[in-house]
């Protein structure tokens, strides 16, 4: 974003009352996302000053919390609490804050001090990310919200793989008011996945029912798996096509004679594969190394193409 447009989102928050112009990134994710719904309660992980905050708040009207490293000034209706996101003590006063009912959405715009060393400065984002998304896995709600900044580089792809194993939906949205210069974009997963199973992972089942279409049925802890291809009395191999929130779809990789010992169902044998990164951003941006010699991560800048895509897990 050229600069004229900075001090366009600095002067707009100047004037509207938000303590950063990062207020509009957030409204901007809502516009294109709609993360939060009123009532809402939300944890915003690297808050201050606190013009996250602010929306938050105007958008739900529930229970919300800021954490940062920094003191942020009082939010009316908002929670405040120093620490760190890497810690545990901050984790347990967040556990707490969630309660068992969990919260809806979880927030993350931190960013580490930059030092100039971008491998450094790539890692501590990304420490700060999985921090976050360790968190989010602890608090959210089934079906949950999680919205976290990446500073794209290396280890970004291994990052935004691991979110797409735990929500149906996750996009990279890069916000208007990201400078365009910048590396950042954020990573939004909707509908946090309570399920046993995982997508792309094989498991070993029975087949015990037959559903409606014909398909076989296999449970793993109560979590019903429709099987193309497979009859009541099937020992199988079946490889996760998809995750829904209350149900699953796989195929058969492999006929069985027996279940292998132990399990009783559902015995991961693999781990989850991966799918390619181009067709996960939202406008098309894939990452690319920076210029090395620059230590700037502001230099660090995806192309940009027409073409605009939504990635992953597409039915809800
Ligand atoms: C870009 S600012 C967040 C702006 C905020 N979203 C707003 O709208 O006002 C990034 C914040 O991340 C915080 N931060 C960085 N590392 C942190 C950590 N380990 N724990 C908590 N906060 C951290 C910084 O203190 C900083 O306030």
């Amino acid at each position: 974003m050229a600069r004229n447009q900075k001090d366009y989102f600095y002067d707009l928050a100047q004037k509207e009352g938000y303590r950063s112009r990062a207020s509009y990134k957030l409204k901007q994710i809502q516009g294109h996302s709609d993360i939060i719904k009123r009532g809402d309660t939300i944890v915003d992980l690297g808050a201050a000053p606190g013009g996250w905050l602010q929306v938050a708040k105007e958008l739900s009207g529930g229970r919300v919390l800021g954490v940062d490293l920094q003191k942020i000034e009082e939010i009316a209706g908002v929670t405040t609490y120093r620490g760190d996101i890497t810690a545990d003590s901050t984790i347990d006063y967040v556990l707490e804050f969630a309660g068992k009912g969990g919260v809806d959405v979880v927030l993350c715009d931190a960013a580490p001090n930059l030092t100039g060393n971008w491998a450094l400065d790539h890692a501590r984002g990304v420490e700060l990310n999985r921090a976050a998304f360790e968190c989010a896995k602890k608090i959210l709600k089934p079906k949950g919200t999680f919205v976290v900044k990446v500073f794209q580089g290396d280890m970004f792809k291994d990052f935004f793989d691991d979110v797409k194993g735990e929500f149906v939906h996750v996009r990279a949205y890069n916000p208007q008011a990201s400078r365009s210069t910048s590396a950042e974009i954020y990573v939004i997963a909707k509908k946090f996945l309570t399920a046993p199973i995982r997508k792309g992972q094989i498991y070993a089942v029975e087949i015990t029912e037959t559903g409606a279409t014909g398909d076989g049925i296999a449970y793993i802890d109560d979590f019903v798996i429709f099987t193309k291809e497979a009859v009541i009395g099937d020992i199988v191999n079946i490889k996760i096509k998809d995750v829904k929130p209350n149900f699953g779809f796989a195929d058969v990789v492999e006929k069985l004679t027996e279940l292998p010992q132990n399990p009783r169902y559902g015995n991961p044998i693999r781990e989850r594969t991966q799918t390619p990164l181009s067709a996960d951003f939202e406008r098309g941006d894939k990452p690319t190394k920076p210029q090395r010699g620059n230590a700037s991560r502001d230099n660090y800048r995806p192309p940009k193409t027409d073409d605009s895509e939504e990635n992953n897990n597409e039915n809800e």
